[in-house]
């Protein structure tokens, strides 16, 4: 489905770009914009970012993963 119609930017686009940012990076913040330069393109108009957020937020590797808890020391 075309998410961004001013730049053709499909969910698939979104999803394989946030996918590779977190394998290159697992503690990146990812934003619309990295998306964008990722994919070598430049918003225009804008009217697509609430579902272009929601496309990335639905897209289970854009969360940073939670650090590991710490180890206990005992006594
Ligand atoms: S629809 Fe995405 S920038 Fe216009």
């Amino acid at each position: 489905m075309i998410i961004c119609h001013c730049q053709s930017i499909s969910d698939h686009d979104i999803r394989a770009a946030v996918d590779w940012m977190r394998a290159a990076d697992p503690q990146t913040l990812i934003t619309p914009g990295k998306i964008y330069r990722a994919l070598g393109k430049r918003a225009d108009c804008g009217g697509c970012l609430p579902l272009f957020l929601n496309t990335m937020r639905r897209t289970p590797a854009f969360r940073i993963p939670a650090p590991p808890d710490p180890v206990r020391k005992t006594g």
